[in-house]
């Protein structure tokens, strides 16, 4: 009777244990939750790098140097070649401070592929009016120059703006790629915008367009504010992603147009502290944390924002994509209050992307993938798994976390997919994501399992 009496206690005392245990594991959460609830990305803004105001810089006062590509003998009618006169207009206003690149309004600028390079004298603007055209032709293009058209690198507080058009002329090189024709070979076309190794930058207001494949890269570089600025490809151009970002930090897309034949904004490794607001997005692949891992690499993204989106016709909408057998992780990202018209796979975790002529294997490695919060996310569903989170069977998701989700399939019929992925919603969830697993009920469990150990003692 005794020792009955006291395994009983003792009995009350473990569970006791185990459910201050789990509550542990629930505050732990809560902290998780409230930080990804409210974690925001701010950049500070040097008041010497504010957007420059065009009419006063033609006026004495302001102080500016100004440096016209045609002073420097660009033609700008569209057919003679202006890379020299480009390139000398860049050596003159990288060195003189407080200069400003003038590409002027009304002409179009036929311009090869071409490396603008750092450091710069202090407080350069480059205003871009005109367009800025590259030659169409692929096989005339330099081998030296495989992945870029304009690159510009080693910049330190520089502001790039204006109402002028950058216009990779890329149909022919869409024509050549592997995607379109698969007797072709798979060749890395160039980018028509590359911001590469700078901090403190500014892109204001510029369209980019009908790029070779990528339109706009910002690639290892930290302080990155991109506004107003506008990108188009057609649907069907392939791999014309709209804005990339890779290997860095500190990052804020806001008030942009972007429609394209991939991704509208893809953010690979190496990055974090993304921001995007305001973004309109369609036609195209949605927005993109990813691909990350491929070929058994290592890939790490974290803290990103989006807040406030327009995806319109997209074939995907808020998707993170990694290859079996990668590493890394990623961690800490919010998607809220977007909206979705005619959305295919309007949120996704896709842990076996496969983008290879060969076929992709499952691996027991992954890159891991936690803190994801889906929040204020509505509209429509062009397919009926309108919520999918195919994550690794030997790394699952967790703490994916769904609040206020609302999708509608066009005929009534919408589902969740999960495979191996642990986290909770809370508020309006539509389609309605039980296939979650609670890591809460997990833990109970393990503790249920461990009593009735003791118990057998
Ligand atoms: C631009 O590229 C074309 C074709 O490769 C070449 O003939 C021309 O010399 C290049 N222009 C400059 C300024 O390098
Ligand atoms: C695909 O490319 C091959 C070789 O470049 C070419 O012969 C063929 O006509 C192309 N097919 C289409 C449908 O364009
Ligand atoms: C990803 O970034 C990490 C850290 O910066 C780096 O060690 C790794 O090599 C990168 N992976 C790839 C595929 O470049
Ligand atoms: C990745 O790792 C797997 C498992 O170790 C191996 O079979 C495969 O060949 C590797 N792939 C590459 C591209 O290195
Ligand atoms: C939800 O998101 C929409 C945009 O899709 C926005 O208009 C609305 O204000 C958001 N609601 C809340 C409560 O934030
Ligand atoms: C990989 O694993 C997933 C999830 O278990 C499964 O759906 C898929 O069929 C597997 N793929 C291959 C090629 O084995």
């Amino acid at each position: 009777m005794m020792d009955r009496l006291f395994i009983l206690s003792l009995l009350g005392l473990l569970l006791v244990t185990a459910y201050g245990a789990a509550g542990k594991m629930v505050y732990a959460d809560l902290d998780i939750l409230e930080e990804l609830e409210t974690f925001d990305i701010l950049l500070d803004d040097d008041d010497d790098t504010k957007l420059f105001d065009l009419p006063s810089f033609t006026s004495r006062s302001s102080g500016k140097n100004l440096v016209n590509v045609d002073t420097f003998g660009a033609a700008g009618d569209g057919v003679s070649d202006d890379t020299q006169a480009f390139i000398s207009a860049w050596s003159k206003a990288c060195d003189t401070p407080k200069s400003v690149f003038l590409v002027p309004e009304g002409r179009r600028y036929l311009v090869n592929a071409t490396k603008f390079t750092g450091p710069c004298k202090q407080k350069l603007i480059i205003q871009i009016d005109g367009i800025i055209v590259a030659p169409d032709e692929p096989s005339n293009w330099d081998s030296k120059f495989q992945r870029i058209w304009l690159e510009f690198s080693k910049l330190k507080g520089v502001t790039f703006q204006g109402k002028g058009v950058i216009d990779g002329s890329g149909s022919k090189w869409w024509a050549a790629s592997c995607k379109k024709n698969k007797s072709n070979p798979c060749k890395s076309a160039p980018t028509a915008l590359t911001i590469e190794s700078s901090s403190g930058v500014k892109v204001s207001g510029l369209t980019i367009q009908n790029s070779q494949q990528m339109n706009f890269i910002i690639a290892r570089s930290t302080s990155v504010r991109v506004s107003k600025v506008m990108v188009s490809s057609p649907g069907d151009s392939p791999n014309t992603d709209g804005i990339h970002i890779t290997g860095s930090t500190n990052v804020i897309l806001q008030d942009c147009k972007i429609g394209t034949g991939d991704d509208c904004v893809s953010i690979v490794n190496a990055s974090s502290n993304i921001k995007m607001k305001n973004i309109y997005c369609g036609p195209g692949h949605g927005i993109s944390i990813g691909s990350l891992g491929k070929d058994n690499t290592t890939g790490i993204v974290t803290q990103v924002v989006l807040e406030t989106a327009l995806l319109r016709g997209t074939t995907n909408g808020l998707r993170i994509k990694t290859y079996q057998g990668g590493s890394g992780y990623v961690q800490g990202i919010r998607f809220a209050n977007v909206e979705m018209q005619d959305v295919a796979n309007p949120i996704l975790i896709d842990q076996f992307y496969c983008d290879s002529p060969t076929t992709c294997q499952n691996q027991t490695s992954a890159v891991k993938i936690s803190q994801i919060m889906y929040r204020n996310i509505t509209g429509t569903t062009k397919s009926p798994k309108a919520i999918k989170f195919a994550c690794s069977d030997t790394v699952p998701c967790s703490h994916i976390v769904l609040n206020d989700v609302n999708l509608e399939g066009k005929d009534g019929q919408v589902e969740a997919y999960c495979n191996s992925a642990e986290g909770f919603g809370y508020g309006v969830i539509h389609p309605s994501a039980d296939c979650l697993y609670s890591h809460d009920d997990k833990g109970l469990d393990q503790s249920y399992k461990s009593e009735t150990g003791h118990d057998e003692l």
